[in-house]
This record gives C-alpha cells, sequence and structure tokens, in this order.
C-alpha cells in the first residue's frame, strides 16, 4: 500500500509510539536517481550508500535494535558487469571506512549473505568489520549482500535435512523455529516494519520467511538517495498507526 502521509502534518512524535524493534529497508531508486539527473548508475549507488550511512546512524540513535538493508541481491550479478563492478568497488571502500564510521554509534556490523562469491579482499573486510564490531552494544546492523530470501531457505532446508539424514530428529519434528534457527537473522527477532522507496509494489527476494507477519511502508515518490530521516520517522509513525493482529481478531 503506497501512502501519502508525508503531506499530512506529524500527529505525534517518536517520543509517543512503540518503536518497531527491526527495521528492513529495500534500498531502491538509486539507478533512476542517478538518469534522472544525467550521471551513470554508479553515481546513484554512490550517493545511495552515502544516505545508507545518514540513516543507519539516525536509525540507531533514536533507539532502533536491528536494521537490515538490501545492498546486493542474489539475482544483482545479473546487471551488467561495470555496474556490478562499480557496486564492489564501492562496498569495500565503504567497509573500509565502515569499520571506524560505525564505532561512535556503537553500532554491532553483520552480513547475511553468501559471502564466498567475493574477492578476497572484500571478504577479509567483511570479516574484520564483523569481528571489530562483535562485542559493541548497540544496534545491530544487518546488511544483506549476495542475499535471497529462497537461497537462505534452501541452506536452512539442506542443514535441517542433514540433521534428518543422521537420524538426529525425524522429519516430523521440524518446526518453524527450527527453520528461523537455521536462517542468517537466527536469535534476532523478525521484521516488524519493511520500508520501500521508490514505488515499487514487490518483496524482491528480502527476508521471505521472517516478513511473513512484517508491516510494509512502500513510498510511491521518493528515490533511496533521497530518503531523509524525517522521512524515516513518518515511516514509524505510520507503522504505529497500523493495528497488527497476526492472524488473529
Ligand atoms: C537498488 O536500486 C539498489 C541496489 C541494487 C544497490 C544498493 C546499494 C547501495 C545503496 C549501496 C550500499 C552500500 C553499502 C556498503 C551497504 P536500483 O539500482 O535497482 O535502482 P533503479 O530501480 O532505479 O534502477
Amino acid at each position: 500500500m503506497a501512502i501519502g502521509f508525508f503531506k499530512s502534518k506529524k500527529d505525534k512524535g517518536l517520543e509517543d509510539v512503540i518503536l518497531p524493534e527491526h527495521i528492513g529497508i529495500i534500498m531502491d531508486g538509486n539507478g533512476r536517481w542517478a538518469q534522472k539527473r544525467g550521471l551513470p548508475r554508479k553515481a546513484g549507488h554512490r550517493a545511495g550508500a552515502k544516505n545508507f550511512r545518514t540513516i543507519t546512524k539516525h536509525c540507531a540513535n533514536i533507539g532502533i535494535k536491528y536494521l537490515t538493508v538490501y545492498a546486493f541481491s542474489t539475482e544483482n550479478w545479473k546487471r551488467p558487469k561495470d555496474e556490478v563492478n562499480a557496486l564492489m568497488e564501492l562496498f569495500k571502500s565503504y567497509l573500509e571506512e565502515a569499520i571506524r564510521d560505525f564505532k561512535d554509534e556503537d553500532i554491532v556490523v553483520r552480513f547475511i549473505g553468501d559471502k564466498t562469491a567475493f574477492s578476497p579482499e572484500l571478504q577479509a573486510l567483511i570479516k574484520e568489520n564483523e569481528e571489530c564490531s562483535a562485542d559493541r552494544k548497540g544496534m545491530v546492523l544487518n546488511i544483506a549482500m549476495n542475499y535471497g530470501g529462497r537461497d537462505e531457505i534452501v541452506r536452512a532446508m539442506r542443514r535441517i535435512a542433514e540433521r534428518v539424514e543422521n537420524k538426529e530428529i525425524t522429519a516430523g519434528d521440524i518446526t518453524e523455529n527450527d527453520i528461523s534457527d537455521n536462517l542468517y537473522t537466527a536469535g534476532q527477532p523478525d521484521p516488524d516494519l519493511i520500508i520501500r522507496p521508490s514505488g515499487e509494489y514487490r518483496i524482491s527476494n528480502f527476508l521471505l520467511w521472517q516478513s511473513a507477519y512484517s508491516e510494509y511502508v512502500i513510498l510511491d515518490d521518493v528515490l533511496w538517495p533521497d530518503f531523509s530521516k524525517d522521512m524515516l520517522e513518518q515511516c514509524i509513525l505510520e507503522y504505529a498507526r497500523r493495528n497488527r493482529r497476526f492472524g488473529s481478531v
């Protein structure tokens, strides 16, 4: 459902509502943002990466406990080679800075997705970011890179099937919790709110299992590089107005 609430005045502030514990963001619209300015798509990704830092820090500052951002999907390898290369370069330069950058906000950096497809250099940076932030106490930031919801579920199934093969459990023992416990996000709460700017009404293989009861806020008129701190707060207020029933009445 698209919303036009940005035009209306805030009726409540963040201090008046229960914040979502976990927010997911599909950072969509970088390419169109660049195109509108006559710039190459990689300029849009650069602007998107800059905004990712701003919004991540703001989430941590307002008290969000978990943030998951979709940075690169298992399907994004199909993009033109020079765009994929530009994104890999951007990840590298960003991750070099992130080690210092998120220290002040006390952010724990984690990566979800299949890391083995990345260059050894990028894999080393991923490892360094995870290790040096692991003992922090603040917001957990999951960066979804080479991530696909279906791929994640298949991997979970394989792990569970191995336990059945080894006769540790029977097929009838398998529960929803077993599946959750074998996802990249094991031990974390499911996302309460998922935000997608740029007007696409799709899930795009993002947190498929975990989003069963997430509230979606889709922004029609905003591309990710222009998504502001104020818009984030408006999305949270919209979330707070929703009546979550989880299948009940
Ligand atoms: C989708 O927009 C965006 C991506 C596939 C890349 C997202 C990556 C970033 C914002 C950089 C983040 C950096 C780090 C280090 C996490 P699109 O290219 O599909 O836009 P379009 O739909 O307008 O073409």
